[in-house]
C-alpha cells in the first residue's frame, strides 16, 4: 500500500535537493538527502584510508556508519560534514562508492528504517525504484545537459569558486554516464513515476508542480 513519501529521482545538477527541501516545507513534511548519505559514506571511507577492495575493513567502517541530519545539516559521529561533503574530492570519490553493492545494502537499510514512519519527502537516484517503491507520489525530475551544468556553473562563480563550463558539463555527463550504467539501483524512472522536464521552468514552478500533483493524487 502506499506510504506517505514523496521520491524525487534524477540526474546530478538537476535542482532535486532545493526543490525537494522547498516541497516539505510546504507540506510540513520532513526532507531526507539520500545523496549526502552517499557522500558522507565516501568520506567516511576516504578517511579511513580504505579501497573499495579492502574487504573485512570496509564491512567494519560500513557497520560503524554513525549519520544523522539535523535541518540542512550533515553529521558523521557526530561531526558535522556539511561543507566536508561538497568537495570536489568527496564528489569525485562518491561515484565508484556509491556503485559499490555493500555501501547501497547499508545506506538504503537506514534510509528506509528513516522513512518508515512516512512523510518524508526523499531525493535521490533509486528512491522510487528500489528504497521507497511504496511511495505515494514519484517525481522523475530531469532538465537538458546544458541546462543543468548552467545552474552549476553559475552556482559555482556565486560561491567565487573558478569554473569552466565545457568541464563542468563535461564531469557532469561522466557522473550521469556512471550512475546510469552502473549495474547495482542505476538511475531510471520508476515505471509508475511522472516525469517533469525543468529545463524551462523555475524552482517555484517545479515546487507548486510537485506540490499540486501530490494533492491530486494524495
Ligand atoms: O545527489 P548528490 O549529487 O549529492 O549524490 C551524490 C552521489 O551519490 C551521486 O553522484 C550518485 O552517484 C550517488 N547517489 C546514489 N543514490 C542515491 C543518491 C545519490 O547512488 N539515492
Amino acid at each position: 500500500s502506499a506510504l506517505p513519501l514523496i521520491a524525487i529521482d534524477g540526474p546530478s545538477g538537476v535542482g532535486k535537493s532545493t526543490t525537494a527541501r522547498r516541497v516539505a516545507s510546504r507540506l510540513g513534511w520532513q526532507y531526507l538527502d539520500t545523496g549526502a548519505m552517499y557522500r558522507a559514506a565516501a568520506l567516511a571511507i576516504h578517511r579511513a584510508g580504505l579501497a573499495l577492495e579492502a574487504r573485512e575493513d570496509l564491512e567494519r567502517v560500513l557497520a560503524g556508519l554513525a549519520l544523522t541530519q539535523e535541518g540542512t545539516r550533515i553529521f558523521l559521529a557526530g561531526e558535522d560534514v556539511s561543507e566536508a561533503i561538497r568537495s570536489q574530492e568527496v564528489t569525485r570519490r562518491v561515484t565508484p562508492v556509491s556503485a559499490d553493492a555493500r555501501v547501497r545494502e547499508v545506506l538504503v537499510d537506514q534510509q528506509r528504517r528513516i522513512g518508515a514512519t512516512g512523510h518524508w519527502v526523499v531525493d535521490g537516484r533509486d528512491i522510487g525504484t528500489v528504497v521507497f517503491p511504496q511511495a505515494c507520489c514519484k517525481v522523475f525530475l530531469t532538465a537538458s545537459p546544458e541546462a543543468r551544468a548552467r545552474r552549476r556553473f553559475l552556482e559555482l562563480q556565486a560561491k567565487g569558486q573558478g569554473a569552466v563550463f565545457e568541464e563542468v558539463l563535461a564531469d557532469q555527463r561522466r557522473r550521469d554516464e556512471a550512475d546510469s550504467t552502473r549495474a547495482v539501483a542505476p538511475l531510471r524512472p520508476a515505471e509508475d513515476a511522472v516525469e517533469l522536464d525543468s529545463s524551462d521552468l523555475t524552482l517555484d514552478q517545479v515546487v507548486d508542480w510537485i506540490v499540486a500533483r501530490h494533492q491530486a493524487h494524495p
